[in-house]
């Protein structure tokens, strides 16, 4: 078989072409630098466009109330206290100007009737704070990038796949990448890289993510020894569709219940009252009276006095809780909950959420400006990531950086829907320009080592040389069916520690996977290629989730039902490739928070008093 490669030379590579990944390249190629941006799919297919109902930034045109200080506070509320207060305070205060930055660039959001971007509710969001277009808000940012981002100068280099990621002398040297469409071989050499290759969810099989999210991105950043952290903590996103089957995960944006969209059980009750935890008690309304005072006063756009319905919770208390309601019997009828925003007239439901009334129009013949919608929890977003430097998002290793979803730190235990497109926008920008001033400083492209090149060739092509073993998809599925079973929305130990024997199990099915045919448009074989990676990350996930004993945000233990504060309260999980090749998990803390924010902060959430552990 043919192993020859083609060599590039670039100062920047960024690997992804989401929001992260765009945000980064535009920045980059301010300096005066060659900037390449590799990508698995096609320029602008990326799971940004699934951040559906708006980014979140306290630009206070809806409410003059809000600022960055409470941004900032409910990004720390939101995700349990376990976030990098460093990057929350850099994203509350630096994500406005992102947003009006990308509007001068041409993106056209959604305005009050004064002509200012509209903004609106979201879950954990105390004001109105998502700037939107209607509920098509990521594919607008991405539109926007995309068009900025291709007048920059900057290469792009469309269907391919980065297989490894290269280190000289301890700093990274570049990538080695396969065309998807003809098989051919690249290696990059570069001075940094910029990971921006989105999440992992493809590992669960009810997910909202599509068939790139497969955590390849993940995967490099350990293999080449970065460390990661918080793999235990993915969102379940509350509301999927759940039917029919074909369509089973497909997000159904949080714009809904943004939009006074309620909750319901098998027997017409909204269940969500029942379920609001003691640290939102103050914020939330306890009867339905008063949820709709606060419903008519968003529908006449009005400022709401009322306290906000408890639809409105963060994503973790309400995928929870219609998990709740089907183990207790009152699930809808095929496995959910009823989401229903049919009482608002029908224009404003077509104007509100046109990608939504289409949406179950054309896949589940539902009208929603009629009956209600049924929905489900789908795995949609990990909070996990590449441990990155707060200012510069550079990882453990020089010149690796990585941005969005790639990347840990501002969401802790449970990101706020919303802070998904300002966080790309914001760390997008601050590791494009990072990656570029170090590029600067390094004179020549590093040499890399032949054997280490030689290696991924074989490891790359190996799949096409198998005979008679299992198809791939197969294994895939699998092994999507074992993490929604045993590491899904509920975990226990025991099943847990099943997964992780399960999952090495799979190293000998992912060794045998044979794809047939040829390097030419071959899935099978892009299919084969993915297993090691999701593998990888699918255990950094049960592995992280064994060792926190308690429930937090987007890690739930059936077996440890309520949140540790003394202990797993104040520290994040950090997983690294050990020298002996293995998976090696231990705890680490950020600083702590300062008083001069700790002031913006609900003292009692801290649970300063309690026994510090002794990590
Ligand atoms: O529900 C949504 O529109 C998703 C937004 C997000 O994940 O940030």
């Amino acid at each position: 078989m043919d192993k020859t490669y083609m060599t590039h030379e670039f100062d920047v590579v960024i690997i992804g072409a989401g929001g992260a990944g765009l945000r980064a390249a535009i920045e980059a190629t301010k300096s005066d630098i060659s900037v390449a941006v590799i990508c698995k799919s096609m320029l602008g297919k990326a799971h940004t466009v699934m951040a559906e109902g708006g980014a979140a930034s306290a630009l206070s045109n809806k409410d003059p109330r809000d600022s960055w200080m409470t941004h900032f506070r409910d990004t720390m509320k939101g995700g349990k206290y376990l976030g990098d207060w460093r990057m929350a305070e850099i994203h509350a205060k630096e994500s406005p100007d992102r947003i009006r930055e990308l509007e001068q660039w041409g993106a056209i959001f959604d305005r009050t009737p004064s002509g200012l971007t509209n903004q609106r509710n979201f879950g954990g969001h105390t004001y109105p704070r998502l700037a939107h277009i209607g509920d098509a808000t990521g594919l607008e940012i991405i539109r926007t990038l995309q068009e900025r981002g291709i007048h920059t100068g900057m290469e792009v280099f469309m269907e391919y796949t980065v297989r490894h990621l290269f280190k000289t002398e301890g700093r990274i040297s570049g990538c080695f990448a396969y065309n998807r469409v003809d098989g051919s071989l690249h290696l990059f050499k570069s001075k940094a890289i910029v990971l921006a290759t989105g999440g992992i969810t493809r590992c669960w099989s009810v997910c909202s993510g599509s068939w790139e999210y497969s955590g390849e991105g993940h995967a490099l950043a350990y293999w080449v020894g970065a460390e990661l952290g918080d793999m235990e903590f993915v969102q379940f996103h509350p509301t999927g569709m759940i039917w029919p089957p074909s369509v089973r995960g497909i997000l159904v944006t949080e714009g809904v219940r943004g939009e006074g969209g309620m909750l319901t059980n098998s027997e017409g009750e909204r269940f969500m009252f029942d379920y609001v935890p003691e640290m939102y008690r103050d914020e939330f309304a306890d009867t339905e009276e008063e949820a709709m005072d606060w419903v008519n006063s968003i529908v006449a756009d009005e400022t709401p006095t009322a306290r906000r319905p408890p639809e409105l919770l963060t994503r973790d208390v309400v995928a929870k809780a219609i998990n709740s309601e089907r183990e207790a019997g009152r699930a809808s009828e095929h496995g959910g909950a009823y989401l229903n925003i049919s009482w608002r007239p029908e224009d404003q439901v077509k104007k509100k959420l046109p990608g939504m009334y289409h949406q179950f129009m054309e896949l589940a013949a539902v009208d929603i400006t009629k009956e209600p919608m049924e929905v489900g929890p789908t795995a949609h977003y990990v909070m996990g990531g590449v441990k990155v430097h707060p200012e510069t998002q550079e990882s453990t290793i020089p010149g690796l950086y990585a941005a969005g979803e790639a990347a840990t730190g501002l969401h802790g235990a449970n990101r706020l829907g919303g802070n998904s497109l300002s966080d790309l926008i914001t760390f997008g920008r601050r590791a494009g320009m990072y990656a570029a001033k170090s590029a600067i400083e390094i004179e020549e492209f590093a040499e890399i080592s032949h054997e280490e090149i030689e290696k991924v060739v074989e490891e790359t092509l190996a799949p096409l040389l198998r005979k008679g073993g299992e198809n791939p998809a197969k294994v895939v599925e699998d092994l999507r069916e074992l993490m929604q079973q045993k590491v899904g929305i509920i975990r226990q130990g025991q099943q847990l520690e099943e997964a992780l024997e399960e999952l090495e199990a799979f190293r000998e099915r992912e060794e045998s996977a044979s794809p047939g045919g040829t390097r030419v448009y071959n899935p099978g074989w892009h299919q084969a290629l993915e297993i090691g990676a999701m593998i990888d990350v699918s255990k950094m996930c049960a592995l992280a989730a064994l060792a926190r004993e308690e429930s937090r945000g987007g890690h739930t233990r059936l077996d440890f039902p309520v949140p540790d504060y003394s202990h797993w309260g104040k520290i994040n999980s950090v997983i690294v490739k050990g020298s002996d090749g293995e998976m090696k998990l231990s705890h680490t803390r950020y600083p702590p928070i300062p008083d001069r924010l700790k002031e913006f902060l609900d003292a009692e959430d801290l649970h300063e008093d309690e026994e510090e552990s002794n990590v």
